[in-house]
């Protein structure tokens, strides 16, 4: 593929999630070397990987996807060593997080070392680091041997996609392999946080809740817009992608919060009928809602079961052609605050 859309034939090779074949692997590991584009699973999302040192496989991704060039890749990386080739440095409280949490769902935001192309990087000073946890992740950076620049490997502005088949539909013909193994595990993308020496500032919410990591650190702040605060698209933002338009389906979604929600949801959803639209929901197993478009996905006191099943849910919904799509909120405490970032998001697209 040149990067102009044009179409590229994408091998897609079934791997075992736990146990990945080597050879199957070495296949993928040898595209990313020529500067090729391989879509991977996570622990959290299906990734979209280039060799992160490469900006012309850097600008084919981008053009793959569909990104804006100011929305700034995360670069996934085998070992804690490899921190330091990518960052000019790396202080001891990021450190201290690294060894917490890593291999797993925790991206940090470090200074920039010379050798990360600014396309990687989208301009910034700064640059993006995360070690997943995956098994075929990890077995992909081992086999590889360079670092990969990868976004979630859906179009851009699409949910993030949790199977295989999520980015076959966003990016067959654009991307040369599509490594399977089954949907994901934790459903929602990284936290990502930015170190100050000893201040953390959670950019985007995820698995690792601010609670875990004031484990380690004693000064950890949720940046205003990772709590929802509007931020204008020409303001500048310490997390340039959190302006972009995001996780949103094609169609409308409307978010019902409070005590009151299921009865709000229920007579929004006469109200649409009434008016001749197609309703898709998706809500808690304790809702009592039933219907052909409805998406239960689990009890109220599982928030991990809604964040594993969310995207899949916004996307099917999309497919089946509903007009609308009403969402039951959950409580924002722990992983239900970065499901309900994620949804107030995809309502407000
Ligand atoms: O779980 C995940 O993080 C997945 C998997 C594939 O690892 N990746 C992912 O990447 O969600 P992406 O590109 O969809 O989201 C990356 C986020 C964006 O909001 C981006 O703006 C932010 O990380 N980011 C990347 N580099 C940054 C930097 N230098 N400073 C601040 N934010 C950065
Ligand atoms: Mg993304």
């Amino acid at each position: 593929m040149t990067g102009s859309g044009q179409s590229v034939e994408t091998r897609r090779l079934s791997v075992d999630p736990h146990h990945p074949d080597p050879d199957e692997i070495e296949v993928a590991a040898a595209v990313l070397r020529a500067g090729g584009l391989v879509a991977f699973p996570t622990e959290t999302v299906y990734g979209l990987g280039a060799d992160a040192r490469s900006s012309q496989a850097v600008l084919r991704l981008f053009a793959a996807k569909g990104r804006p060039a100011d929305n700034p890749l995360i670069i996934h990386i085998g070992s804690i060593d490899d921190a330091a080739h990518l960052a000019r440095e790396v202080p001891p409280l990021a450190h201290r997080l690294m060894d917490r949490f890593w291999p797993g769902p925790l991206t940090l935001v470090l200074p920039k070392h010379p050798e990360v192309p600014a396309e990687t990087t989208a301009g910034l000073d700064t640059v993006a680091l995360r070690m997943p946890e995956h098994p075929v992740a990890h077995a992909l950076l081992q086999r590889a041997g360079v670092a990969i620049a990868a976004p979630s490997a859906n179009r851009s502005g699409r949910p993030s996609p949790t199977t295989a088949e999520h980015v076959w539909t966003d990016l067959a013909g654009r991307i040369d392999v599509l490594l399977d193994a089954g949907p994901t595990q934790v459903g929602v993308e990284s936290t990502v946080v930015q170190v100050d020496e000893d201040q953390v500032t959670v950019l985007r919410l995820g698995s690792v809740t601010p609670a875990m990591i004031r484990e380690v650190a004693d000064h950890v702040e949720v940046h205003p817009h990772a709590r929802g605060v509007e931020v204008g698209m020409d303001e500048v933002v310490a997390s340039p992608g959190t302006k972009h338009r995001h996780y949103a389906p094609s169609v409308p979604v409307r978010l019902f919060e409070g005590d009151d929600r299921i009865e709000a949801l229920r007579s929004a959803w006469v109200q649409a009928r009434d008016r001749g639209q197609q309703v898709g929901i998706i809500a808690t197993d304790e809702s009592g809602l039933t219907n052909e478009h409805v998406k239960l996905l689990g009890p109220r006191d599982r928030p991990e079961e809604y964040a594993r099943g969310l995207y899949a849910a916004l996307r099917a919904l999309d497919d089946e052609s509903v007009d609308v799509i009403l969402v039951e909120g959950i409580e924002a405490e722990g992983l239900g605050a970065a499901v309900m970032d994620r949804l107030r998001r995809a309502a407000k697209g």
